[in-house]
């Protein structure tokens, strides 16, 4: 058989399965969707959000990019943020790294790589906000370590600064932007940051919204 016809086979037998658990499955959940969690993850096949938070259909919305980044100008990423805090009302965003993240591994060389550079940039740009710290890193894999982390806690933080998270701070949403590292060798996720509702942000990113 050929590999993608495996796909289609076990799609047929989840329907089934779901079924014979509950007959109106799928009618339940075409009706309506109100996840409570936006999902910002690495594209990376061994992170699946839904399995390793035993989450199901309906309870995650997911956006997925090459090292989970949040850039300010990434209108695809943007849409998904706009949509998930205004429309869904989600309560809780998290970003979810991973070590060993291939995106991660290959900002940290010097290789051009052409398009992907500029992608990977904003990686190299991390590491130079943290250029003290990841210089006192003696061992090669405690450093690629270091900077997933560092890149996790980054977007965390580019996500306070959007306007939408602010805008929905400021209207009392309450939202919790949440910091966590997948790691492959173990299974487990692992706490980076959080950030409450109101958090202060640098000067220079904060909107003026209370001078309305
Ligand atoms: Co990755």
């Amino acid at each position: 058989m050929e590999d993608y016809k495996r796909l289609l086979l076990a799609n047929k037998a989840w329907v089934q399965d779901k079924l014979s658990v509950s007959s109106d499955y799928f009618e339940k959940l075409a009706a309506d969707q109100q996840p409570e969690f936006l999902w910002i993850g690495c594209a990376d096949s061994r992170v699946p959000a839904e399995e390793i938070t035993g989450t199901q259909p309906g309870q995650l919305f997911v956006h997925r990019n090459v090292a989970n980044l949040v850039v300010h100008t990434d209108f695809n990423m943007l849409s998904v943020l706009q949509y998930a805090v205004e429309a869904l009302k989600v309560k809780h965003i998290i970003v979810c790294g991973h070590y060993g993240c291939g995106g991660v591994f290959n900002a940290m060389t010097r290789k051009d790589l052409g398009l992907i550079n500029k992608w990977l940039r904003h990686i190299k740009d991390v590491c130079r906000m943290h250029e003290r710290e990841l210089a006192s890193i003696a061992d090669d894999r405690e450093r690629f370590d270091r900077v997933v982390e560092l890149n996790v806690r980054e977007q965390v933080m580019n996500l306070a600064e959007t306007s939408i998270v602010q805008k929905s701070w400021r209207d009392g949403s309450g939202i919790k932007i949440h910091g966590w590292v997948y790691d492959l060798r173990t299974g487990y996720l692992k706490e980076i940051a959080l950030m409450d509702a109101g958090s202060v942000l640098d000067t220079i990113y904060k909107y003026d919204y209370e001078l309305e």
